[in-house]
């Protein structure tokens, strides 16, 4: 299977190289190398290409300050993912679209499913979601992966945040009120490693969970 992946620097792209890249041929771009923006330059590489599968890990992913740039985050979330999927379903790929959690009000009070009713709050969940509706209409052997709070063990994220505040500070303090599931990009990328050995497609949503197994899959990859 030959698998072109965006966004490969960032937390998930490089542990979706460090998952996919003991079974699978990769080509995987930074946003230098192929801007999602771009139409033209889409095409062209996933013409060359030619992936089985396109796996999207790219994302203006600083969901606070989406607010303020708005229009990076529309053009990216919503104009950026119709080019791959419009690339993706021409080519004949499969495509994994990461979604987020955002595309929710997060009134539930309990974990949400597929079918519940998406109401995004923000610029960064309105804009993520426009790029699922894209994906959906353009590409049909598609899988949407929502996830949430993702840490890897080389990207900055909640738990480098405070393992960092709390090497520096005698107490840390936080807010306590958001509820969320926190998933590890390994296992997100081990997830998605299974996910398009298939032809399930639809709307997924992963985290991990935490037991006493949990950590374990970073024995495996050289982190
Ligand atoms: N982080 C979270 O807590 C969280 C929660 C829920 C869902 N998600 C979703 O999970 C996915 C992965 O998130 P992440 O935390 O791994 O993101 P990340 O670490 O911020 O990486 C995102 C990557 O996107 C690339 N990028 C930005 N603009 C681009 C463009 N115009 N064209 C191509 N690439 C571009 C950047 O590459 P360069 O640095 O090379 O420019 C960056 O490395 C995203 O879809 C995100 O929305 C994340």
């Amino acid at each position: 299977m030959n698998i072109m992946i965006t966004g490969a620097v960032g937390q998930l792209g490089r542990d979706l190289l460090r998952v996919l890249g003991q079974g699978y041929t990769y080509t995987a771009f930074t946003g230098k190398e192929l801007d999602i923006c771009d139409l033209k330059a889409v095409k062209k590489i996933v013409g060359e290409v030619k992936p089985d599968v396109v796996i999207h890990a790219a994302a203006y992913s600083k969901a606070d300050q989406a607010e303020e740039a708005i229009e990076q985050a529309y053009r990216l979330h919503a104009l950026g993912v119709s080019h791959l999927a419009i690339a993706a379903e021409a080519a004949g790929a499969k495509l994994v679209h990461v979604s987020t959690d955002y595309v929710f009000d997060g009134t539930k009070g309990k974990p949400c499913g597929g079918l519940d009713r998406t109401i995004p709050l923000n610029v960064y969940g309105q804009s993520k979601l426009l790029g699922e509706q894209f994906v959906h209409a353009v590409c049909p052997r598609h899988f949407i992966v929502r996830t949430s709070l993702l840490s890897s063990n080389d990207g900055v994220n909640f738990v480098t945040k405070i393992l960092s505040l709390a090497e520096n500070q005698e107490t840390v303090k936080g807010v306590d009120d958001p509820l969320g599931s926190p998933a590890y990009t390994l296992d997100l990328a081990e997830c998605i490693g299974r996910l398009i050995t298939t032809e399930r497609y639809g709307t997924y949503h992963v985290s991990s969970s935490y037991g006493p197994d949990s950590f374990r899959s970073e024995r495996r990859y050289s982190v």
